[in-house]
């Protein structure tokens, strides 16, 4: 047997008690003719002493331990001699006084000390993965991970939901990112694609009748990535059977608020807020806004109108807006500083950043001279602007004004300190339009996929105005992050193919792209619809990291490489053959 306990676990109340351990020297210390070693497994660190008086030989052989070598120890509980006690250690009561020593494995000296603090570059960790998810610290968030998906099973269990798997080679699923391809070996010429999501499986398993779905599930999608997108994720993906959107909204919060609680003892408002999509925009420039905080945006369009600065008055005039935030307490900023948040601003898109500084006489700016005192007294207050304060101004199409304050209100919501890192703010946005439209490809795109159902009162609008039409879809978000989304799909194929034709989807195109899917909704399909969460995104929410590559065990750079495995990479001649592949010549 290599052990009796786990490390970590050994307490007060083995005193005396002769136990065998397994696990990694952490640390060696020699001191006053002993021998110390901190002992790790994943449970924690203990301290076992190597005493000549105890045994001469196993005490000798403990000289040749080094760190990340495996061992095997065998001794005896013991109280720590008074004032040797380690308080910032759950063992740190007790010692083990080890009479019989095996070294299980050698390890050649580790590239990083294996210490929760030690600052190693990314580059390094991903390389040696396995040295880094042994740190404590690391291990912690694959705990965490692992209870929040036993968690979330048990509710949906309790709930009626069943676990059903889905292919991973099938056919190009729509979520808007490129996909994956696996070329097919027994088909010449053909291609698997790796779903995005499981979207039309869970679909079609409405139609076959099984209610509830659910999958805790890896998606594939060949996208720019970020800190919060890897190339494959893991989504919590759920699909119901009549059911209406407020039921699924109720169900989703009530899911979202179990398992926090559960597992962090995190207390979520119940009901969530909400905000419509358009609120969402006008008030946080950002359909996933960050509540933690106010710096909300104000509409000044009517003030512009009025103003004789022609930059403003013209985008009012042209339909777009004017819109503006009030930075709390910068009015000391200096020219340069402002110069650098107005470049940050027209890297965003802007033309530029109109600013005013608050000052006990009124407000202060080049632009002020442009703006009755009663225009500029009403702007003022719009923004709540208090001496010291710096307001902020971008005129621009919608788009555009509410892209750059959007995100210019984050970064001064950091650099201002207003965000409290220990609150938990999650909020639904609903009525999302259904389409936008892609300026560069000259046609309506689905906001969320083809397959949301509209709003049912705007079905007219689906021909006459189909910008007007919202979706039946909704986001949860939490603290600035969108952990999911989801909707009611449409379940009757005339309105299905009302929206194909909006999309320029032709029918030949979606019959060949998902002609299965049309044609199960032609054999008695249900009402439905559902969501998925973001499930590498919740963990680090949670976590308090800034990168889901922290909760992913073997994560991919912003290159889409792994450092460990070297993937992707390179496959001999033969492969390729066999798959009919040829590659291109490099130019
Ligand atoms: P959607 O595309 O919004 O919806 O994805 C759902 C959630 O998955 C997370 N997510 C990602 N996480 C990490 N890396 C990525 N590259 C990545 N892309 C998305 C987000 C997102 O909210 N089939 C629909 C769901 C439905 O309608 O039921 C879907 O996939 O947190
Ligand atoms: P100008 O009249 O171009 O000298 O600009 C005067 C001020 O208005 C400068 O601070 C510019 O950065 C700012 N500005 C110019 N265009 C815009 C715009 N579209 N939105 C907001 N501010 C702008």
């Amino acid at each position: 047997m290599f052990r009796t306990d786990y490390c970590g676990k050994i307490t007060q109340k083995d005193l005396d008690k002769e136990i065998t351990l397994s696990g990694w020297v952490h640390r060696r210390r020699d001191h006053g003719g002993l021998t110390f070693i901190d002992l790790r497994d994943r449970e924690g660190l203990v301290q076992v002493v190597f005493n000549p008086q105890i045994s001469e030989a196993v005490h000798s052989e403990a000289h040749g331990l080094r760190s990340e070598f495996v061992i095997q120890v065998t001794g005896k509980v013991a109280l720590r001699p008074e004032g040797t006690e380690n308080k910032d250690l759950p063992t740190g009561e007790i010692e083990i006084h080890v009479s019989d020593l095996v070294i299980l494995n050698r390890s050649k000296t580790p590239p990083f000390l294996i210490e929760d603090d030690e600052e190693i570059s990314e580059v390094l960790r991903l390389k040696y993965r396995y040295l880094d998810l042994r740190r404590p610290a690391v291990q912690k968030h694959f705990i965490l991970r692992h209870k929040m998906s036993q968690a979330v099973r048990q509710f949906l269990n309790a709930q009626g939901f069943l676990e059903i798997e889905t292919p991973f080679l099938t056919k190009s699923t729509p979520e808007g990112a490129r996909d994956f391809l696996v070329p097919s070996r027994l088909n010449e010429g053909t291609f698997y694609a790796l779903p995005q999501s499981p979207q039309l499986f869970k679909q079609i398993l409405m139609v076959s009748g099984f209610d509830r779905y659910y999958q805790i599930v890896r998606c594939f999608r060949d996208e720019d990535l970020r800190a919060d997108r890897q190339p494959e994720f893991t989504q919590i993906d759920l699909e119901m059977s009549f059911i209406d959107q407020e039921e699924i909204l109720k169900l989703m919060e009530t899911l979202i608020a179990t398992v926090f609680s559960e597992v962090r003892g995190i207390l979520l408002p119940s009901p969530f807020p909400r905000l419509t999509h358009k609120e969402a925009l006008a008030r946080y420039g950002s359909d996933k806004p960050d509540t933690r905080f106010g710096l909300e945006l104000k509409d000044l369009c009517d003030i512009a109108r009025r103003s004789g600065f022609k930059v403003f008055r013209t985008v009012v005039e042209n339909g777009g807006l004017v819109k503006g935030l009030n930075a709390k307490g910068m009015a000391s900023l200096s020219r340069k500083e402002i110069e650098n948040l107005t470049n940050e601003a027209i890297a965003r898109g802007a033309k530029g950043l109109a600013w005013m500084k608050v000052s006990e006489t009124g407000l202060e700016a080049p632009i002020t001279k442009f703006f009755e005192p009663p225009l500029l007294a009403e702007l003022r207050k719009t923004l709540e602007g208090e001496p010291g304060d710096l307001l902020l101004f971008v005129a621009d199409k919608a788009q555009v004004v509410h892209d750059v304050l959007g995100s210019l209100r984050l970064s001064l919501g950091k650099r201002l300190n207003l965000i409290d890192e220990n609150v938990f703010n999650p909020l639904w946005v609903t009525d999302f339009p259904l389409l936008e439209y892609d300026e560069g490809e000259k046609r309506y795109v689905a906001i969320h996929h083809p397959f949301a159902a509209p709003m049912d009162e705007d079905l007219p609008f689906l021909e006459s105005d189909p910008l007007k039409v919202r979706a039946k879809a909704y986001d949860m978000v939490l603290n600035g992050v969108e952990l999911g989304g989801g909707s009611i799909r449409i379940h009757q194929d005339e309105i299905q193919s009302k929206v194909f034709a909006l999309l320029g989807i032709s029918k030949e195109a979606a019959e060949s792209k998902f002609g299965f899917l049309l044609e199960a909704l032609q054999y008695g399909a249900p009402p439905h619809g559902g969501l998925a969460f973001g499930f590498d995104r919740m963990i680090a929410l949670l976590a308090g990291v800034d990168s889901i590559r922290e909760v992913i065990a073997f994560p991919k750079t912003q290159k889409g490489i792994c450092l460990m495995t070297e993937a992707p990479g390179d496959v001999d001649a033969r492969q390729l053959k066999e798959l009919h592949i040829k590659k291109a010549q490099k130019l």
